[in-house]
């Protein structure tokens, strides 16, 4: 039905044949790409996508709330499924008990680690033969933010303080960053069932090491087919492994920043890259191969862009409020 809903929105921008080759929000203008030298998206992706997102987020929390009868008195209005909705719903709920999702959603949780576990059995172990969910998103920010702004943000308590609401599939999110300046995270999110058929995937995984990569395709570093472009600087590069509860490595993400100088007729941006690198089940059953290779994984390379601009905007704002701090 969601996947029903996105391609009538893509039939209504064809048949129009509005040609939107950027997406505007809160004022910056945003640029979508699937990889490096792909051209840039020609339709709106966040908004489409956060909506449908929300949908099934609402609907679960919702159903998680009326089974349980708990934090029913967040519920105020259940016909309202949009993302504003959700990330009240969710606010509301965190705020009783901050670890509430992993109660509600521990169904879901086991569900998912069941998942990974079996993609995991069911694909080659060599880490050149991963595949990825991936984009890139550019952000106009002008003077309002940085790539190093950004990469700083997203190390700060402010990005986790943001979380819930920059995602409508996000539940919950940790980071401690020790002296040297690693980081280690735990999270609950989900990713799927918007366009594949695998349903969301609503996953509790821990990033216990997030360190700058080395592509160098030997022990200890990452295969070189990872590697981006050279205009991304290494020191704004983080990878690590997405672990399960029960010690599995299901994935690696991978996140890059880079500057890009303002030009004639553009204000400076920030580029994004993000990616999750997953094992390629490719000893499952062709046809689920096939949906997790191509279905699955844009699914998840969506989830990303409304992450993207959400964080990226929130962090704008996060910067504006601490420069008018300093000058106050
Ligand atoms: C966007 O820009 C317009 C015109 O400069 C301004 O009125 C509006 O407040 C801005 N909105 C945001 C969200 O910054
Ligand atoms: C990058 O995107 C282009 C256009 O979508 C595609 O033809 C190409 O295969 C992609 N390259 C990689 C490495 O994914
Ligand atoms: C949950 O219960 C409320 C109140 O009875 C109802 O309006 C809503 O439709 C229910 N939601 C789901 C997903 O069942
Ligand atoms: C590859 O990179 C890793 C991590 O930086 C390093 O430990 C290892 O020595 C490198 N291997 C080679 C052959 O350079
Ligand atoms: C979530 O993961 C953490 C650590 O990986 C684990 O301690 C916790 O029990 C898990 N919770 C659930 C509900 O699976
Ligand atoms: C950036 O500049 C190019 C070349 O002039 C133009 O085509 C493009 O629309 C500009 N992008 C933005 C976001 O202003």
């Amino acid at each position: 039905m969601q996947l029903g809903y996105l391609s009538f929105l893509s039939a209504v921008f064809s048949a129009a044949t509005v040609v939107i080759a950027q997406e505007v929000h809160g004022n910056v203008t945003f640029e979508v790409r699937w990889n490096f030298t792909a051209p840039i998206e020609t339709t709106d992706i966040k908004d489409a996508y956060e909506e449908a997102a929300a949908v099934q987020a609402n609907l679960r929390i919702q159903q998680a709330i009326n089974t349980t009868q708990t934090y029913t008195e967040c519920l105020t209005n259940p016909s309202d499924l949009s993302p504003a909705a959700v990330y009240a719903l969710k606010n509301c709920i965190v705020a009783e008990n901050p670890l509430a999702f992993f109660t509600l959603l521990a169904d879901d949780i086991s569900a998912s680690t069941d998942f990974w576990d079996g993609v995991i059995a069911q694909s080659t172990t060599d880490l050149t033969q991963f595949v990825p969910a991936r984009t890139y998103v550019r952000g106009y920010y002008g003077d309002a933010l940085t790539a190093t702004d950004f990469a700083e943000w997203t190390l700060s308590a402010y990005a986790d303080e943001v979380d819930l609401d920059v995602n409508p599939e996000h539940y919950y999110k940790h980071t401690i960053v020790d002296a040297s300046g690693g980081a280690w995270s735990q999270i609950l999110e989900g990713w799927g069932g918007v366009l594949s058929s695998f349903g969301t995937k609503r996953t509790n995984f821990t990033i216990p090491t997030y360190t700058i990569p080395t592509f160098n395709g030997s022990e200890g570093g990452y295969p070189t087919q990872w590697a981006i472009d050279s205009s991304f600087n290494p020191l704004l590069q983080r990878i690590g492994p997405k672990v399960l509860p029960d010690g599995q490595t299901m994935g690696f993400l991978h996140i890059a920043v880079r500057d890009v100088e303002a030009t004639a007729t553009n204000v400076s941006a920030v580029e994004i890259y993000s990616a999750v690198w997953y094992p390629p089940y490719d000893k499952a059953l062709s046809a689920d191969h096939e949906e997790f290779v191509t279905n699955y994984l844009a699914d998840e390379s969506h989830h990303m862009v409304v992450e993207i601009i959400n964080d990226g905007l929130d962090a704008a704002a996060d910067f504006a409020a601490a420069s008018r701090r300093r000058r106050a």
